[in-house]
């Protein structure tokens, strides 16, 4: 194999041209990753010139760098966020101890079990929306979709280099099954449920990036707390990036949301079936899907007690959403929190030992965080003059983990029949007859300037271009 300029072809901080070890295993594993891109990665893109954000450093303007590029070109780098000085565990039994640059042997599966559910999710969403490109409803768009997508392989990247640093064969293995899993296969799926589903169009794509990329920000901000430092620091760079991907899905379905109102004010439409007649997606349409993307997001974060999200926590593997800024011991032995129960067809809440309920803690704090975006959302309907909500659904609504897995409740959260459910779920999530809908809008822009009918654009370019650049050339 010829030897490959690691400092040229993988931007790092990481000394990798040091690491003969290293190095040797990420020179297996690459072509494989590449051969990952080729079949799984956009569909029919490799060849296209797309307008990139490089990370070539961890510092503040390594972010700077613009450019057309092919993606199968893409300089997929290894950054962790600078070390901090004698940073110490901020919680836990080790609280206060120095952190760890190596894996203590005791917890050794845990970690590696943690770096490959995380790992795990990056791949599975660039397969999910794989054939997007196909319908992107502008350049613009379309360039937003594969720098997400590119990220989402560093992020890989960065997962595997954890594992190849640190794990070992071990390690090496976890590496190679990161490739060979699929989203949605029936015989080898990937690990989390919501990475299995469909992200068939557009806004289901908005509403992916803006809850389940945020699912993302939560769990890498609890895993930035960990005693383990590089994976403490690999997160912490990670972080910078899943900020675009939620830009991405709160500005594509505030875009959504402003063409639809523009269109029923400019021709007096209320009724959704008179809605759809201008080509546009109906607010009850949007609100459908927003309830089914919120509801298998809150799912990601587990089951609301979980003895090994306590075992986590009290080993120092994983912290909680901003640890360091809560006032409380960091060990949490006697602290309660409500957790919600179903009992007697009543949705009861009772306090469970805050340790084993971590869970549902960070749960609870992606809930605070996720209404944020829908608010203002609301605020474009309202500028309008559309009287209209949008809303997150009740936490206890189209759960399939947890103690409300397997009963039933309305988006209000109010308990209802089995019978009920079927009788009205058509109103509550996105029908097959909605999606066919949404699917016929979508058809490919691709000339300079130009967006589909169904989303307003945007009301500036990136990185200071205008809206009207060719931010992707097909060659
Ligand atoms: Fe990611
Ligand atoms: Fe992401």
């Amino acid at each position: 194999m010829a030897a490959i300029d690691y400092n040229e072809l993988i931007p790092n901080n990481v000394n990798l041209s040091s690491d003969r070890t290293l190095q040797r295993a990420l020179e297996q594993w690459q072509p494989n990753f590449l051969n990952w891109w080729k079949d799984m990665g956009p569909d029919g893109s490799n060849n296209f010139d797309v307008y990139l954000r490089t990370a070539i450093s961890a510092e503040p303007n390594g972010w700077a760098h613009f450019d057309h590029v092919k993606m199968p070109d893409y300089r997929w780098g290894i950054f962790l966020a600078p070390a901090e000085e004698d940073r110490r565990i901020g919680f836990g039994e080790h609280k206060g101890e120095p952190v760890w640059q190596e894996v203590p042997g005791e917890h050794r599966a845990n970690l590696r079990r943690i770096i490959v559910t995380q790992g795990d999710t990056e791949p599975a969403s660039v397969e999910q929306q794989r054939h997007l490109g196909l319908t992107a409803p502008s350049l613009y768009d379309l360039r937003n979709l594969f720098q997400v997508n590119v990220e989402e392989g560093r992020h890989l990247w960065a997962m595997v280099y954890l594992l190849h640093r640190y794990f070992g064969r071990d390690g090496r293995e976890e590496g190679e099954a990161l490739l060979q899993r699929r989203s949605g296969d029936q015989d080898n799926p990937r690990i989390l449920n919501a990475f299995n589903e469909k992200t068939p169009d557009w806004l289901s794509f908005f509403m992916f990036t803006y809850f389940t990329d945020r699912d993302g920000k939560y769990q890498l901000c609890a895993l930035a707390e960990s005693a383990f430092d590089p994976l403490s620091r690999t997160t912490r760079f990670m972080l910078t990036e899943e900020a675009h991907h939620m830009f991405v899905g709160e500005s594509g379905v505030s875009r959504v949301v402003q063409r639809t109102c523009e269109i029923m004010k400019q021709h007096g439409v209320e009724d959704p079936a008179e809605v759809r007649k201008f080509g546009v997606i109906d607010l009850p349409t949007i609100q459908r899907y927003l309830n089914f993307h919120f509801s298998v997001t809150i799912d990601l974060f587990g089951a609301d007690q979980s003895s090994n999200a306590a075992l986590f926590y009290s080993a120092g593997l994983k912290g909680r959403f901003e640890e360091t800024k809560r006032q409380d011991d960091h060990k949490l032995n006697d602290l309660m929190y409500p957790v919600l129960d179903y009992a007697d067809g009543a949705l009861t809440t009772h306090d469970t030992a805050m340790l084993n309920a971590l869970n549902e803690v960070l749960r609870d704090d992606y809930i605070k965080d996720s209404v944020g975006g829908v608010e203002r959302w609301n605020r474009v309907i309202a500028k309008n003059g559309v009287d209209f909500k949008l809303s997150v659904p009740h936490k206890a609504f189209h759960r399939s983990i947890g103690k409300l897995a397997g009963h039933h409740f309305d988006p209000n959260g109010r308990p209802i029949s089995a019978a009920a459910w079927q009788k009205n779920v058509d109103t509550w999530l996105p029908s097959t007859e909605d999606r066919a809908y949404v699917a016929s809008l979508m058809g490919r822009v691709i000339a300079v300037g130009k967006y589909a009918n169904w989303i307003a654009a945007p009301t500036v370019g990136l990185n200071r271009q205008p809206i009207e650049m060719e931010y992707v050339r097909f060659n």
